[in-house]
């Protein structure tokens, strides 16, 4: 059995509470929360051990994974504390809002030689993994998508110091599918504003926020994104190439090609795929079962950091390989 714990007991912890205590090689022990009765209710429901410091979590049960569900500016050194007990991680996204602080991060990780996963749950939906086959030899010309929904209750979303704002906490799943299906990106531009909820007392974050990227491939992107009064959340991504139009619009899939349009719908509990899988690769060590690696999504996350930056400058931002020698810097002339 794995024996797991979760850390940050909110709204998605619960979601992951569900799939562990149903997944029949785990074992759900302890749950640790600042909230001392945000753990208590996890401890009432599913019988795991309540903590309010995690430090004591990990000395005292003796983990094989631990699920880190706090917001984004509460990450402390979670990880580093799991990583060097040897306790595998699935770690929510973002993975943090310091780029720096995340890197070493990633390389304690690498160093206890752990599995790692990430909540970039949408990668789990058997419609990406069938445009990922797809894909897979295709050349892409171009990729665009979009996300519109409502403002989330978390007090802390609206902050910006605090999720690093929508591009950065929420739509960065639509941005990690980009990747994903069409490979790393090498420049992006982005202008943002707080337009529509200029009203709200305490929002920092900006409400609209369009993004341009250009794919190491040569390939454009686009995508969109707002935080939105109207309930009619809706977001859609595109990826069209020579002789294809590929949509994928949550568990619908959509290949067009001349003469014929293809739409196949598969099922939508990617959280429980995702969780599932993380599990079985902690009791059978093969990596491979884990879809968003902690590694791809600190590129993620280096991506949607470079947006905010590009929009706070105003020009462009080149992200340049680790292994250039070279971090991500704005581009002095706009061109
Ligand atoms: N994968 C997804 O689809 C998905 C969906 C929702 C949220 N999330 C991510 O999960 C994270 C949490 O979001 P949420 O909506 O559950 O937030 P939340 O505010 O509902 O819950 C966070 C919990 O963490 C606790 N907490 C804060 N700091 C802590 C600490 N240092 N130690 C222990 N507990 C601590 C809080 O008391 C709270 O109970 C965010 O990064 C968010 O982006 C992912």
């Amino acid at each position: 059995m794995v024996r797991v714990g979760v850390v940050g007991a909110g709204g998605i912890a619960a979601e992951h509470f569900k799939h562990i205590a149903a997944n029949e090689q785990a074992e759900f022990v302890a749950v640790c929360d600042i909230v001392l009765q945000n753990a208590e209710a996890a401890s009432a429901r599913y019988g795991a051990a309540a903590y309010t410091d995690v430090t004591a979590m990990l000395d005292r049960e003796r983990l094989d994974a631990l699920f880190v569900c706090v917001p984004p500016f509460a990450h402390g050194d979670i990880e580093e504390q799991a990583a060097r007990r040897g306790v595998h991680l699935l770690v929510e996204k973002p993975l943090g809002l310091d780029l720096e602080e995340v890197r070493r991060k990633a390389a304690v990780i690498r160093e206890a030689g752990i599995l790692a996963g990430s909540g970039y749950c949408l990668r789990y939906l058997e419609s990406v993994q069938r445009a990922k086959r797809y894909l897979a030899d295709k050349e892409i010309a171009m990729v665009r998508a979009f996300r519109f929904g409502g403002l989330p209750p978390t007090p802390w979303f609206a902050d910006m110091a605090k999720s690093g704002g929508q591009l950065v906490e929420q739509t960065t799943h639509n941005l990690d599918l980009m990747l994903y299906l069409a490979g790393g990106v090498r420049r992006i531009s982005a202008d943002m504003a707080l337009l529509l909820h200029k009203d709200v007392a305490g929002m920092t974050i900006p409400d609209v926020t369009s993004v341009n990227v250009v794919f190491d491939s040569g390939a454009i992107g686009h995508l969109d994104t707002a935080v939105i009064p109207q309930p009619d959340g809706r977001s859609s991504l595109e990826v069209l190439g020579r002789n294809f139009r590929l949509t994928i619009e949550g568990t619908s899939l959509t290949i067009a090609e001349p003469g014929t349009t293809t739409t196949w719908r598969g099922p939508g509990d990617f959280y429980r795929a995702q969780d599932d899988a993380f599990l079985q690769a902690v009791q059978t060590g093969d990596a491979g079962l884990i879809l968003a690696p902690y590694e791809e999504a600190l590129r993620t996350l280096e991506v949607t950091l470079a947006a905010n930056a590009s929009a706070a400058s105003g020009i462009p931002v080149l992200l340049e390989r680790e292994d250039a020698g070279v971090a991500a810097a704005p581009i002095p002339d706009a061109g």
